[in-house]
C-alpha cells in the first residue's frame, strides 16, 4: 500500500496516518515531522528551515525532494508507506513519480472553517509527537500526553497568522495536485469531517484487499 495523504493543513492527515500505519504495519513518513525533528535537534537543515516553517511557507522543492528520496530508499518502505504532506507542489509530484509509483493519493475533503478550529485547538506532545485537540480529542489530563506523559504545546505555525498563510499556500500550490492525481486515475476522496475512528474504518474498507 503506497499512499499519499493530500489535503489542507489541519485536515487530520497526521492523525489518520498514525492509525493507518499501526493497523497496516507500514511507515508513516511526514515531511513536516522530519523538518520539526531537525529544528528540535538544531541540525543544519533545522536551522535553515525554521523561519520558513514557523511562517507557514513551503520549504524549497530541492531540499524536500532530496529528503524524501533518501527516506524512500530505506528497506522499511518496500511493503508500502504513507507519505503525509508530500508532495505539496507539482514539481514534487513529478519528482516522486520518477522515484516510485504510488497506488493512490488520498484527498482529505474538509471546509476551511473546520480546518481553522482544528488547528487552533491542536496540542502536540513534546515527547512522542502525538496530536490532541482541546475539544475533539482532549488528553485525559490537561496539558499531559496520555501515551508518554510528555508536555503538550502549541505548534508555532498554529498561531493565527501562520494558519492563514498556510491555507493561502495550500490553495495556490498544493490544491492543484488534486486534479493532477485525478487525471492519472489515482485520486481517492475521503470525507475528513467525521471522528478519526470512523474515517479509519471507511479507509480500511476502501484499501483492505
Ligand atoms: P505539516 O506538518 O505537513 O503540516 P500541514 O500539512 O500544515 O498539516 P498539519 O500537520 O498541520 O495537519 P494534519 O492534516 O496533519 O492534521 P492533524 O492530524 O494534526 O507541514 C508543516 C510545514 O512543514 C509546512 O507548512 C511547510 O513549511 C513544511 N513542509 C512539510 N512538507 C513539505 C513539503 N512537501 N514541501 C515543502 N514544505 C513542506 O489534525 C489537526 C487537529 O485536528 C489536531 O488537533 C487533531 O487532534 C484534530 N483532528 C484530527 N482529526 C480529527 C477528526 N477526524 N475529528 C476531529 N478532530 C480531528
Ligand atoms: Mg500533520
Amino acid at each position: 500500500m503506497k499512499l499519499i495523504f493530500l489535503g489542507p493543513p489541519g485536515a487530520g492527515k497526521g492523525t489518520l496516518a498514525a492509525l493507518v500505519a499501526e493497523r497496516f504495519s507500514i511507515p508513516h513518513i511526514s515531511t513536516g515531522e522530519i523538518f520539526r525533528a531537525a529544528i528540535r535537534e538544531k541540525t543544519p537543515l533545522g536551522l535553515k528551515v525554521q523561519a520558513i516553517i514557523d511562517g507557514g511557507q513551503l520549504v524549497s522543492d530541492d531540499i524536500t525532494i532530496a529528503l524524501v528520496k533518501e527516506r524512500l530508499s530505506k528497506d522499511d518502505t518496500n511493503r508500502g508507506f504513507i507519505l503525509d504532506g508530500f508532495p505539496r507542489t507539482i514539481p514534487q509530484a513529478e519528482a516522486l513519480a520518477g522515484i516510485v509509483e504510488v497506488d493512490s493519493a488520498v484527498n482529505f475533503d474538509i471546509a476551511d472553517n473546520e480546518v481553522v478550529s482544528r488547528l487552533s485547538g491542536r496540542r502536540v506532545c513534546r515527547g512522542c509527537n502525538r496530536n490532541y485537540h482541546v475539544v475533539t480529542m482532549p488528553p485525559a489530563k490537561e496539558g499531559v500526553c496520555d501515551k508518554c506523559g510528555g508536555e503538550l504545546f502549541v505548534r508555532e505555525d498554529d498561531k493565527v497568522d501562520a494558519i492563514s498563510k498556510r491555507l493561502e499556500v495550500y490553495r495556490a500550490q498544493t490544491a492543484p495536485l488534486i486534479e493532477w492525481y485525478r487525471g492519472k486515475g489515482k485520486l481517492t476522496d475521503i470525507d475528513a469531517r467525521p471522528a478519526s475512528g470512523v474515517i479509519l474504518e471507511k479507509f480500511t474498507a476502501i484499501f483492505q484487499k
